[in-house]
């Protein structure tokens, strides 16, 4: 599938009118307006375009742990901003009773292209999404009708879901479409290649020599899986067996990644393509957090992928262990990686702990 051929915003216009419909003219809530996204593939349409208001109220639902059964585990416990927010440098996170997670966090940005979440790609979408984490007894535990209730209570949050809802009845959906708008408004398109692109500032003769190497198929041949000539997404955000692993028989992987949530052998040890965008600041790498750097990660695909059960064949030199990169071209991939680190988006007050008062 191509999501990125995906041309409806007039079904998002249509369903935002409808929604809009519910309300007095003056008490509308106000669609949130998205800029400086031309190098991007054109936004997949939505049933629930982030407004102003959604935005704003998931965003203090996404700092605040009255969501986790004893109130001690928010969504940016795990997701931090300055990690882009993964939970980096932690391998894995720990959440409710301190039992550490079988996989990386994931960091958060640009998800409002991504079809599916989640390394083996389990929820369709960013709202169905939020449903996985307050339920999972090893995240924050809590029974959606217990969260629902603690909301409803809250003299804090009921004008906030009036505000972005309406006059409606609260209940998980809304929940969950109100910290999915939030998820939607973090964009990460800042970065120094962003700049690049936008023809601001160049690249230094290093990055640009990296950047020619990424998407040279002769050479570091990563392009088919990260984009990011001309797609600044830094994934094609769809699934991959990169060969991690050295088994030959499907039952011989640990983690089976897609293949437990489609039962196909064809997805066995397939994962989401994360984006390459901010990975100077989301280590460890991969979906259980093996490498602890970037020269690690740049080793692996150089000299130690295993042409094993399933590879994708995209990994065109795994017949050599890899696509055999000189030091020098490994420092210099590394150096147009660094490019992609978004400072603005990882200090933008906007995604930051709404709770926490400026003085
Ligand atoms: C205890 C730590 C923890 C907490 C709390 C947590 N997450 Fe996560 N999050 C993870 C891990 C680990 C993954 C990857 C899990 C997997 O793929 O199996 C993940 C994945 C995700 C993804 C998928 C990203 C992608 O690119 O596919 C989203 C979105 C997300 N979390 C949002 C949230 C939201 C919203 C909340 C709060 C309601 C939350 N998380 C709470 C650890 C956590
Ligand atoms: C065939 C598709 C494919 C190719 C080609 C490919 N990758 Fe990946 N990449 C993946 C997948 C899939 C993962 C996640 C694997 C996992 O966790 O099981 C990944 C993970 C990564 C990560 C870790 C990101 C994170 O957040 O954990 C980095 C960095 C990375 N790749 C860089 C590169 C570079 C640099 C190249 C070229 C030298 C490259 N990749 C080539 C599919 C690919």
């Amino acid at each position: 599938m191509d999501f990125r051929k995906t041309d409806l915003p007039v079904f998002t216009v249509v369903i935002a009118t409808i929604v809009i419909l519910g309300f007095k003219d003056a008490d509308k809530p106000v669609l949130y307006t998205f800029s400086g996204l031309e190098f991007f593939p054109e936004m997949p349409a939505t049933a629930n375009p982030p407004t102003v208001e959604g935005a704003a109220l998931g965003r203090f639902l996404f700092y605040d742990p009255i969501l986790s059964a004893d109130h001690s585990v928010s969504c940016a416990g795990c997701h931090k901003q300055e990690a882009a927010f993964s939970d980096a440098p932690n391998r894995f996170s720990k959440g409710i009773g301190g039992k550490p997670m079988a996989r990386n966090t994931m960091p958060l940005f640009n998800l409002a292209w991504y079809p599916s979440l989640f390394w083996d790609g389990k929820a369709a979408s960013i709202e169905e999404q939020v449903f996985h984490p307050v339920r999972a007894h090893d995240e924050m535990n809590l029974n959606w009708t217990t969260a629902v209730q603690r909301i409803r209570q809250s003299d804090f949050y009921r004008p906030k879901f009036r505000a972005a809802f309406g006059n409606v009845e609260m209940d998980s959906v809304l929940i969950a479409r109100a910290i999915a708008q939030f998820e939607r408004t973090l964009i990460s398109n800042n970065s120094r290649y962003d700049q690049v692109l936008r023809g601001e500032v160049f690249f230094t003769a290093d990055e640009y020599e990296g950047f020619v190497l990424v998407n040279d198929q002769t050479k570091g041949d990563c392009l088919h899986c990260h984009t990011t000539d001309a797609d600044a997404l830094g994934t094609t955000a769809t699934f991959s067996n990169n060969g991690l692993e050295a088994v030959f028989k499907p039952d011989g992987y640990k983690d089976k990644g897609k293949a437990a949530i489609t039962g196909q052998l064809k997805d066995v040890g397939s994962f989401k393509i994360p984006s390459l965008r901010n990975v100077t600041v989301t280590a460890p790498y991969m979906h259980d957090g093996r490498f602890q750097t970037l020269e690690e990660v740049l080793d692996f695909y150089s000299e130690g992928v295993n042409n094993s059960y399933n590879i994708d064949p995209k990994m065109e030199y795994a017949h050599q262990g890899g696509v055999r990169l000189t030091k020098d071209e490994k420092e210099k991939i590394i150096a147009f990686l660094a490019t992609l680190t978004d400072t603005a988006f990882l200090i933008n007050p906007a995604y930051g702990n709404p709770f926490v008062r400026k003085k």
